[in-house]
């Protein structure tokens, strides 16, 4: 199938492959079997500049930096994916800790509550 203007999928429960058209190029992609057993969000994003609330001001940097020591001093790296990331959209409500595979979403996540989180679900 091809389409010049539009965005198609192809056997998207099969093949797992996609194809994209473009007048000018085509591009495939497949999907990747996840390689973390877990993959943890940390939103770092500060906007303070803008006197919006954010979770960057509230020790979120240091919330991903203790999250990413316990799993790389316990050998946790090919399994669990500790990554800072950009506004997950709940701003007032954070720091927001967001995990997969469980789809959790911790919110006003202190720097105190990392035990816990660790204790949850990183260790079995
Ligand atoms: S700044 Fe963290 S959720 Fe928006």
């Amino acid at each position: 199938m091809r389409s010049y203007k539009n965005i198609m999928v192809e056997s998207l429960t099969n093949s797992k492959k996609y194809i994209f058209s473009s007048p000018f190029i085509i591009y495939t992609m497949e999907l990747h079997e996840p390689y973390y057993e877990k993959h943890i969000l940390v939103c770092v994003i500060d906007k303070s500049a803008t006197g919006k609330n954010s979770c960057g001001p509230k020790d979120a940097e240091e919330i991903w930096k203790k999250l990413k020591s316990y799993v790389k001093e316990n050998n946790l790296k090919a399994k669990i994916r500790v990554s800072k990331t950009y506004c997950l959209d709940l701003c007032s409500h954070g720091p927001i800790v967001t995990i997969y595979p469980e789809n959790t979403v911790y919110k006003q996540v202190k720097l105190s509550d990392v035990e816990e989180i660790i204790k949850k679900h990183l260790i079995n």
